[in-house]
């Protein structure tokens, strides 16, 4: 079997290991030269082994340096020992940019105006860990590096160049002037390198006001971290929600896919996760990571088609669609693959 393609794959805790099985069936299917290795992490791997994130599986994902990652059931009381292994996993990795893109598909409630892409800093900003507490005042640093910011804004700006986009500059420089003026002008410096891809700048709460009120008035936005991590979350419900969305963080040697969902304890073993946010992430590394644009496409057009044949997974349905399960949308999509 070649070796150009290895995966690690680490489906985690609850649907994460319902939805995670079926991306690779798809991914088996579209490429089968892939070398799959699956690694534990989680609660539940916590539980047994008094690790969330063992050795093994860190060292496992370096070396194949592409992971599809389904999601962890993080508890939300402090447990001793315990460190949330997706967080631990992007800093380890150094994964710099997360992408995530939401398109107007056919499911009911998405817009069909809406392709955006949101690519979020994903090691600064509000979610450096700087934390102090001075009695009753707590003080959270936010780091803003010209470094930082030159290197995903690059990569914003020739994903940008690639797809024909316009990137939008989302801070808030008029109010914080130093943190946020660095970014802008960080960016700015870098747009000054792609003079041919058009850009403007946007202010992060008129972003969020237009997003909702003109789903497709936006292509690219290019943000820091907490500003990224809501505003994408707006794009994933104005794209048919949480179960749809796919994303993939991509650093200089390592990448991360996962569906941006979590681990869904209300559903877990019913058979009735929607795996199209793991399938589309699953396509997110055959482009981004292994440069195969055409055989991701030919995977999301698979997913359009067996969304408009009208299999919905419940989280989909509207009215009285009887919906269907995980693995009739997966045998959807394989069935389009076949066509
Ligand atoms: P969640 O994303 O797990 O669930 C929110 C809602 O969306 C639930 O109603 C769930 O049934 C639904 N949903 C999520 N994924 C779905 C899918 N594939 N198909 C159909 N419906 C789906 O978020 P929640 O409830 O806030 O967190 C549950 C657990 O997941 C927590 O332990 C949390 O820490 C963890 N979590 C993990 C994440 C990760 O691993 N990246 C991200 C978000 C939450
Ligand atoms: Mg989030």
């Amino acid at each position: 079997m070649s070796q150009r393609y290895k995966l690690c794959v680490i489906p985690g805790d609850g649907v994460g290991a319902e939805v995670t099985p079926a991306a690779v069936q798809v991914l088996q299917a579209v490429l089968p030269e892939v070398a799959v290795t699956w690694a534990d992490a989680g609660w539940a791997t916590f539980e047994q082994t008094g690790s969330a994130l063992p050795g093994g599986t860190l060292e496992l994902a370096k070396s194949t340096g592409a992971v599809l990652f389904g999601a962890v059931a993080s508890p939300s009381r402090p447990v001793t020992g315990y460190r949330s292994p997706i967080v631990a996993l992007r800093r380890e990795l150094d994964v710099f940019a997360n992408l995530r893109p939401s398109k107007g598909r056919a499911v009911p409630g998405a817009d069909p105006n809406l392709d955006l892409l949101v690519v979020r800093e994903n090691t600064e900003g509000l979610y450096a860990g700087r934390e102090r507490l001075d009695g009753d005042v707590a003080v959270t640093e936010r780091v803003i590096s010209r470094g930082g910011t030159e290197r995903v804004a690059r990569m914003a700006f020739e994903l940008a160049a690639a797809s024909d986009r316009m990137v939008t500059i989302v801070h808030k420089a008029n109010v914080i002037r130093v943190g946020d003026g660095l970014w802008r002008d960080a960016c700015l410096t870098v747009a000054a390198e792609f003079p041919e891809v058009e850009m403007e700048e946007g202010l992060v709460d008129s972003v969020a006001h237009n997003m909702v009120r003109q789903p497709g008035r936006y292509q690219l936005l290019l943000t820091p971290n907490l500003y990224g991590d809501i505003l994408s979350d707006v794009a994933s419900a104005l794209g048919g929600g949480l179960g749809m969305t796919p994303s993939v963080s991509l650093g200089s040697r390592c990448a991360i896919a996962e569906p941006v969902h979590g681990a869904a304890p209300d559903i877990v073993g019913q058979g009735i996760a929607n795996p199209i946010g793991a399938i589309l992430s699953a396509a997110m590394l055959v482009q981004h990571v292994w440069g195969l644009p055409h055989v991701a496409q030919s995977i999301e057009l698979a997913v359009e088609t067996a969304l408009v044949s009208g299999k919905r997974t419940p989280d989909l349905v509207s009215g009285d669609v009887e919906p269907v399960g995980t693995a009739e949308i997966v045998e959807a999509v394989l069935s389009a693959l076949r066509d």
